[in-house]
């Protein structure tokens, strides 16, 4: 699985020139600065480039930019542009660079183009990359929203886009199954009409957390379209992820979901809820008796590493193609640093492996602290329906 050349050639140039052309630019590479802190003098990794537009205005800011970029043609014409920039031929699958940047871009839906195991492989090739406590953006579809829209259109959408009598038409179709979409594209120009086709991996939220955590990254935070907060419904998904500030040896804590047996039982129920959260949580020992009278519960102990951090519990029909999310706890000492979000990724692709999973849900006790926003935040929505005094929100998987 790959990109073809053909791609990102002067069509490309020629039908995108108003999306990639200097005012669209000038603002994007305003928004990647601010939610990057970016400042003079930073290392910043732009892969991939392409004809260097982002990485030339994040220079002209005074960063110090290295852009690499599979196609030669555009690393020649971002050297000619942008001479402020390090340019260099390279494949964003085979990044050497350890420990070098303080920050990285992958802008303009270039990241997905491989199968998953590839796609973790440049995750961690980014983490490498940075130093510690340098910070990752992603720029993406939100596919939450993707998958929704093509459900409701049977699975295929069209776009096309005109340019002086000259024609670039998509036609998309997207498989659940694989969460891949793709892409065959018509274009005509000066009467000629020539084809290619090509596939992206589209990540929820909540999955690619899980994904960045694996891969190296401490912390990450979700925006929207043009930086703003993230929408479920919006159509972008930026995400700024981070390395841990520890030492050069310092690796992200493993995060898994682990049965409550004898031996970690202890150590789950002495992990105590913040002051003021049994409003909204209960407490790790709740779960534990409550999901003992529940047969078709799946309890498991959150850990970092050999750390137990917390716990939930799902409550599962896979008959009634039901999936509940009955209760995430992470521990006070262990809050602030995305655990909870990896856990709901975790739990959010075994419930994908389950028979009829279509959505995930959890309910929140609604008040001034409530969970709902964390919720929201990973591509939880609303449902519209209470149950026990709880807004129930959903998850499409
Ligand atoms: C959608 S463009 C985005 C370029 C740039 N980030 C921007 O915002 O304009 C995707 C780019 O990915 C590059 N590309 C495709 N496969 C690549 C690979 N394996 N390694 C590095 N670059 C690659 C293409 O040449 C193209 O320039």
């Amino acid at each position: 699985m790959s990109v073809p050349s053909e791609l990102f050639d002067d069509d490309y140039l020629y039908f995108y020139a108003e999306a990639i052309g200097p005012s669209r630019s000038d603002a994007e590479a305003e928004v990647i600065a601010e939610l990057l802190s970016l400042e003079p003098g930073m290392r910043v990794l732009d892969v991939p480039c392409g004809e260097g537009r982002i990485s030339g205005r994040l220079a002209r800011r005074g960063c110090r930019v290295v852009g690499i970029d599979t196609n030669d043609r555009w690393v020649a014409l971002g050297r000619e542009r942008y001479p402020e920039v390090s340019f260099d031929p390279g494949d964003m699958r085979s990044l050497s660079y350890v420990d070098e940047f303080d920050a990285a871009v992958n802008w303009f839906t270039s990241f997905g183009y491989f199968d998953p195991a590839t796609n973790d492989r440049v995750l961690a090739s980014f983490a490498r990359a940075l130093r510690p406590g340098g910070k990752l953006l992603l720029d993406v579809h939100n596919a939450w929203r993707l998958a929704r829209v093509m459900a409701a259109t049977g699975g295929t959408a069209g776009a096309v886009f005109e340019r002086e009598g000259n024609l670039m038409a998509d036609r998309i179709t997207y498989d659940d199954a694989t969460r891949r979409s793709r892409t065959e594209r018509f274009i005509v120009r000066d009467g000629e009409l020539r084809t290619v086709e090509f596939s992206l991996e589209q990540v929820p939220a909540p999955q690619l957390i899980g994904r960045l955590r694996r891969a190296g990254f401490a912390t990450v935070r979700l925006f929207g379209d043009g930086g703003a907060e993230f929408d479920p419904e919006g159509r972008r998904l930026i995400v700024v992820a981070q390395r841990s500030d520890g030492t050069k040896s310092a690796v992200r804590p493993r995060m898994t979901l682990r049965e409550v047996s004898d031996d970690n039982g202890r150590a789950v129920c002495e992990l105590k809820l913040a002051p003021g959260q049994d409003t909204y949580v209960a407490p790790a020992s709740y779960t534990l008796v409550e999901g003992g009278h529940d047969p078709q519960a799946w309890i498991r102990a959150i850990y970092a590493d050999e750390t137990p951090v917390g716990v939930l519990a799902l409550h599962a029909e896979p008959e009634a193609e039901k999936y509940f999310l009955v209760r995430l706890m992470i521990g006070a000492q262990h809050q602030g640093q995305g655990f909870g979000s990896a856990a709901v990724g975790l739990v959010a692709e075994y419930v994908r492996g389950l028979p009829g999973a279509r959505r995930l849900e959890t309910s929140c006790v609604p008040g001034p602290d409530s969970p709902t926003g964390f919720y929201r935040r990973l591509g939880f929505e609303d449902t519209g329906v209470v149950w026990h005094g709880e807004n129930v929100l959903a998850l499409a998987l």
